[in-house]
């Protein structure tokens, strides 16, 4: 019995009594209990030290070979009544779910620490911050969620004041895939996670809680929880304007997140500001406008790719006190992986063993690294501030190697919320499953929205009521490619000069030319001062693919009628006329 708050004490006790844990310990996040953590998975190998010359304070943990990515066939969303949890989600009773996973849970924890984690999603004075309590028999899980959310003593004295919270129950089992369970029920706001380690099914506070459960939180409470990066631009005059988008994992929101600009931007004097990289909780503040928080306080990035060119604030980021899951190390003991461009060269491959490229990858190409947001050069002083900070354009996006042009402007909420139902991308090695089919992933919420599709979109489209002043949506494809299969857009840094046309179109002093899908910018409309691009890069960047938007648009609307009936009537008129324009 540690808190004040009787309902958790019942928690823990009904849990323990189910699990039958050899101890039990209640986190404070203290440096202290950390410290002790370590040591203990250094000793029993979850935890292998690294370069501490190099890397200070910064560990490798080698997964199960099994579990090393999101598992969405195996994530269900219980709610009593099937169509609540929509076409998008894996259904499964609520009794039968809990049933089904407490067999699953019973004696589970013999011999293991049970691990009471209670944690604040967001500022811990922010009103729009929303606490949960994750139990875990993995310290792995609670070194991550020190650095992922702000856990330990100060949430639980909000948990305690406030007197709710969501309640995530996890354990790793024996990593049998077939014995791997992640259930949500969100009308009792609670989570149960079975037979996984990796970090989207284990760290509950992340997709479990603030994507999923919370999804469903903020359309009873009137906001919106999204898988969306949010950052500030700072412009030479010295105004900061924040922009939150939407991409599918792995389509480069923690790259935008931290993009350092051009040299010529730089010398300007424009700057970008980190607020986050995964998740954004909004909601309208009294002006009218969309109040944005990072409800993490932390990243748990894509590590293959990133280098000192692709992402330099990252790599800043991860060169002390950080979590690297599944990389590949030097012989000096370096983490490495495929693109890191650093020069050095793996010895041993993410299983451990002595790398031969002809095997494996030397990282896994969903390995990962956990990192406090602090410790990035770009984070953002804002990013702590409880009021959260006013979005002036939403973004949309996804990899799409042809048809979709670099970018193109919504005319309207009502467009902004169908250009987010109809996004599409290819997928990517963030979860299992075949690389580079193209989905329908709504708003990059397909694995993560916690209730039906349908009532979602509805949602987003209540947002457009009397005194409402919301952010104009946008879409972008950095990832069109040429007809040898070559991407046509440099990307990365580059991408500012599409954010800079952005807030010219919010500040009302960008051009664009409008058309059936949008307002595409002409070529003269962006700063492309230095950037080489062919003929065909400029004719498929800007230039709109009649007869292909119409197949698109057919496909859409197919798409759409998925939903049923409850699919709001306002979204499939827009879908109609837009469908209507491009055969005039
Ligand atoms: P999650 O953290 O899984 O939600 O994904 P994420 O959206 O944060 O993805 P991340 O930023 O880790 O994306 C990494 C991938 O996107 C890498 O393959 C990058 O090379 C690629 N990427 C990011 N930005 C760009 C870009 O501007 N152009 C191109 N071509 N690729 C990019
Ligand atoms: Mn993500
Ligand atoms: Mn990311």
């Amino acid at each position: 019995m540690t808190s004040k708050l009787e309902s958790l004490n019942q928690w823990v006790a009904e849990v323990a009594h189910l699990t039958r844990p050899a101890a039990i310990h209640w986190c404070d996040g203290s440096d202290a209990e950390h410290a002790a953590l370590i040591a203990r998975m250094e000793a029993d190998g979850t935890l292998v030290r690294l370069n501490e010359a190099t890397h200070p304070g910064s560990w490798l943990h080698r997964s199960h070979p099994d579990d090393v990515a999101r598992v969405e066939h195996l994530t269900f969303v219980c709610t009593t009544e099937r169509e609540d949890a929509g076409p998008n989600n894996h259904w499964m009773a609520p009794d039968a779910a809990h049933a089904k996973m407490d067999a699953l849970f019973d004696g589970c924890m013999q011999g293991r620490t049970l691990y009471v984690i209670p944690y604040c999603m967001g500022p811990i004075d922010s009103p729009l911050s929303r606490c949960g309590v994750e139990i875990t028999d993995s310290p792995y899980v609670v070194a991550n969620m020190r650095i992922m959310t702000r856990m330990g003593a100060p949430a639980l004295a909000r948990i305690e004041r406030e007197g709710t919270f969501v309640k995530g129950l996890h354990s790793t089992g024996e990593l049998d895939p077939e014995r791997r369970f992640i259930m949500h029920f969100p009308e009792e706001l609670t989570i149960k996670s079975y037979g996984s380690g990796y970090g989207g099914n284990a760290l509950l506070g992340k997709k479990c809680h603030a994507l999923r459960i919370a999804s469903w939180q903020a359309r009873q409470e009137g906001w919106l929880a999204e898988h969306m990066l949010i950052l500030g631009i700072e412009t030479p005059q010295g105004q900061t304007h924040y922009i939150a988008a939407a991409f599918p994992s792995a389509c480069g929101k923690t790259n935008l997140a931290m993009l350092i600009p051009p040299e010529g931007y730089r010398r300007a004097g424009w700057k970008v500001w980190t607020v986050g990289d995964d998740i954004c909780w909004m909601r309208p503040g009294a002006d009218g406008r969309l109040y944005a928080i990072n409800p993490e306080a932390g990243f748990f990035g894509v590590a293959p790719g990133t280098s000192a060119k692709s992402n330099p604030n990252a790599l800043a980021s991860v060169q002390a006190n950080t979590i690297f899951t599944n990389v590949g190390v030097t012989a000096d003991n370096q983490p490495w992986w495929e693109g890191i461009d650093n020069g050095l060269a793996p010895a041993l491959d993410w299983r451990g063993e002595p790398f031969d490229p002809a095997t494996r990858p030397a990282a896994h190409p969903n390995a990962r690294f956990t990192v406090s947001a602090r410790q990035c050069p770009s984070y953002s002083p804002m990013a702590e501030d409880p009021q959260g900070v006013p979005i002036s354009a939403i973004v949309f996006g996804g990899r799409r190697a042809s048809l979709v042009p670099l970018v193109f402007q919504a005319r309207d909420w009502t467009h902004g919320v169908l250009v987010g139902a109809a996004m599409g991308s290819e997928t990517t090695a963030a979860a299992t499953g075949a690389v580079g089919v193209m989905r329908r992933d709504p708003m990059a919420m397909k694995p993560f929205c916690g209730y039906n599709f349908a009532d979602y979109f509805a949602h987003w489209l209540s947002f457009d009521r009397p005194g409402a002043r919301l952010p104009a949506v946008f879409h972008v494809n950095w990832f069109r490619k040429g007809d040898d299969g070559k991407f046509l857009w440099p990307g990365f840094g580059d991408n500012l000069r599409v954010l800079e046309w952005i807030i010219g179109r919010v500040q009302g002093t960008a051009g664009a030319v409008e058309t059936p899908i949008g307002h595409l910018p002409a070529e003269a409309d962006l700063n492309l001062e230095g950037v080489a691009l062919s003929d065909e890069a400029r004719a498929k960047l800007f230039g709109l693919d009649h007869a292909g938007w119409q197949a698109e648009f057919a496909s859409i609307g197919r798409d759409l009628e998925d939903y049923g009936p409850r699919l709001p009537e306002a979204l499939r008129q827009e879908q109609q006329r837009i469908a209507r324009a491009l055969a005039a």
